[in-house]
């Protein structure tokens, strides 16, 4: 038996030793504690590159759903529509399980096939290649901008061919691509009589279409004008890395010309996006169960789990996530400004406002092995950057095909010294400061 005065002694050692753990927990989490496990510096207190923001409003939104007897698309899937067509100034916008699936959804809505060739950037992430690969058609890769990531006119005016049946330009780090320069090009009538529809849509849009990977760039604004209410359609992403996560997720808008009811095609696009079903599952609720099936459609529908947070991000996009994301953008380059090595990233002139989305640095003079260790440096310094991108030619399956680096010579130019820093919400100054501080004391080593 332990007696009373021994119980005491033992809870009072245990209050210590649990005080003891806290603090050292703490200490923990304010100073960054670097140890070496088999060989490999650990960082207990790295910088991410870009978490999303769980607060307690998508927590308490998402749980508020879970309880209300409906996760799958329902309501909130309805309302943040209704919301993203307010946001874009649109009149249609129909949410999708990923950016992936609403590209594809749209590319095989116009008859995308064998034969036809789609024009998209050398220099972007592969969904946007993989879409036209899944359809059967041939993904035409071209060069991009010097000053920026985008894809450059000229070179989509040099691609274009009578095979030629939609451009995707892609809104890299979320900086517009210059919409207005691809809309005279493919209305042009040289280009307009080379276009050769194969079937009815094709005929009554009657030049190409545009199909903006726009991925990166919700809330940009082009010529006074936001993202989705520029292109014919265009498609956001919200995966879990984007300013704005449903977790996963996307979104379609469309915007086609008037001989095009938008309306309407988003009631079919939504039929096509599930199984072709011409109910959903909660207009088959109350005894109204009987459905048709009218097409051998695809399953890329939206949760109501995933727009539950979409609705809470939505709301406080614009006076707040992007504003913050500003404020670091600004950050970094007022910073890094007299930093003649570097290249600083356009991502606001006097047409253009980005969304804020990657922060791509470039170092000048430096090649792709450079730039590689000073990644390493700054990560051993505790702060977690990345590459956007590797140019599609560099990738194994596209190499394959027959896609060569050489035919691209700007977009290896920008992705052989290009660095994307960490931005995300709660970002502090201090983590800035140290961000500004890692990198230009890796450059420094690596340059010396
Ligand atoms: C340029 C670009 N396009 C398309 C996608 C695909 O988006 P999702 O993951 O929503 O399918 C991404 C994803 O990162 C992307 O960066």
């Amino acid at each position: 038996m332990v007696d009373c005065h021994e119980w005491h002694t033992c809870q009072r050692v245990l209050k210590v030793f649990v005080n003891f753990c806290r603090t050292i927990m703490k200490i923990n989490l304010k100073i960054t504690i670097i140890f070496s496990m088999f060989g490999k510096n650990i960082n207990l207190n790295m910088i991410p590159f870009a978490p999303p923001r769980i607060d307690d409003k998508i927590i308490n939104k998402v749980i508020e759903t879970l309880k209300s007897g409906w996760i799958t698309t329902g309501p909130n899937v309805k309302l943040f529509e209704e919301k993203l067509q307010k946001y874009t100034g649109t009149e249609s916008v129909l949410c999708t399980s990923s950016a992936t699936d609403g590209l594809e959804l749209i590319l095989r809505w116009f008859g995308i096939g064998k034969g036809d060739e789609i024009i998209i950037p050398a220099y972007t992430y592969c969904a946007t290649a993989n879409v036209v690969i899944h359809c059967g058609a041939i993904p035409v890769m071209v060069d991009v901008n010097k000053n920026d990531f985008n894809i450059s006119i000229n070179n989509i005016k040099n691609a274009i061919t009578k095979k030629t049946k939609a451009i995707i330009p892609v809104d890299i780090g979320g900086l517009p691509c210059d919409y207005d320069e691809i809309s005279r090009l493919i209305n042009s009538p040289a280009v307009k009589s080379l276009f050769s529809p194969n079937n009815e849509l094709q005929k009554k849009l009657g030049r190409i279409l545009i199909l903006a990977d726009s991925a990166h760039s919700i809330g940009a604004v082009y010529k006074n004008k936001k993202i989705g209410k520029i292109a014919d359609i265009t498609v956001f992403s919200f995966h879990a890395v984007k300013n704005l996560t449903t977790a996963e997720g996307g979104a379609v808008v469309l915007n086609l010309p008037d001989e095009f009811n938008n309306k309407e095609l988003k009631d079919f696009l939504k039929i096509l996006g599930l199984h072709g079903q011409n109910k959903d599952a909660l207009t088959k609720t109350k005894g109204n169960w009987k459905y048709d099936v009218i097409t051998a459609g695809y399953k890329i529908n939206m949760t109501d789990i995933q727009a539950a947070m979409g609705l809470v991000e939505l709301e406080r996009y614009d006076n707040d996530t992007l504003k913050k994301r500003k404020w670091i953008f600004d950050y970094y380059s007022e910073n890094f400004e007299d930093d003649k090595r570097l290249i600083l990233p356009v991502y606001n002139n006097e047409e253009k406002k980005s969304s804020y989305h990657l922060y791509m640095l470039r170092i000048k003079d430096i090649d792709e092995e450079k730039r590689n260790i000073i990644i390493k440096k700054i990560t051993e310094k505790g702060v977690s950057v990345n590459v956007h991108f590797q140019p599609l030619p560099l990738l194994s399956f596209y190499k394959n095909l027959g896609y060569g680096i050489k035919d691209f010579p700007v977009a290896y130019d920008n992705y052989k010294c290009e660095i994307s820093l960490p931005s995300f919400y709660d970002m502090t100054e201090e983590m800035l400061k140290k961000v500004i501080d890692s990198v230009t004391k890796s450059v420094n080593e690596v340059l010396k």
